[in-house]
């Protein structure tokens, strides 16, 4: 059993339901699961947490959501020490948008990395352009990802 959060960057909804659909696949499979929407307290999410799952969308012209900007730019600033941390990535985004295609998933799976963090498996980025079920690409994603930690 694994304590597992997931950070989840959302506009409109798509990122917080793969958020819960990993939720409800990980704690079937007993992991130890906690959900973090809310980041103004910028740092303080990271603490106690060795394995995250970000699940992030692109907004604007290759923005990232509100509600994740805090931690971002919190990151950015203090590069705290996360070489103890193991993460994932799920980016959400548009094809059609194909200059900025995902762009905040991946701005914040470089944030984690230059911080010491380290990737396990491939980010998935997840089209919403060819895929109307980003929760069941996820679920199939991290089933895969569990293997690799
Ligand atoms: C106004 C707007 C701007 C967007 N800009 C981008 C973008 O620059 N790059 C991208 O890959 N997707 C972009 N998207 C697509 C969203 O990332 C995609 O629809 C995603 O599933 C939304 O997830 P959310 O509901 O969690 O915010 C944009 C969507 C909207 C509505």
């Amino acid at each position: 059993m694994t304590d597992i959060v997931i950070f989840v960057g959302t506009e409109s909804g798509n990122a917080q339901m793969v958020g819960e659909a990993l939720n409800d696949e990980l704690s079937r499979l007993d992991h130890d699961v906690e959900i973090i929407e809310e980041f103004d307290d910028g740092l303080a999410v990271l603490d106690g947490h060795e394995t995250v799952i970000i699940s992030c969308s692109t907004h604007g012209l290759g923005e990232l959501p509100d509600n994740i900007i805090p931690l971002f730019e919190a990151m950015e600033q203090e590069k705290p020490d996360l070489s103890h941390m193991k993460y994932g990535v799920i980016a959400l985004g548009d094809q059609t948008y194909s200059d900025t295609f995902c762009k905040a998933g991946k701005d914040m799976d470089d944030i984690f990395a230059a911080c010491g963090a380290k990737r396990v498996g491939d980010r998935l980025e997840v089209d919403a352009c060819t895929q109307p079920l980003p929760d069941e690409e996820a679920i199939d994603w991290v089933k895969e990802w569990l293997t690799l930690l």
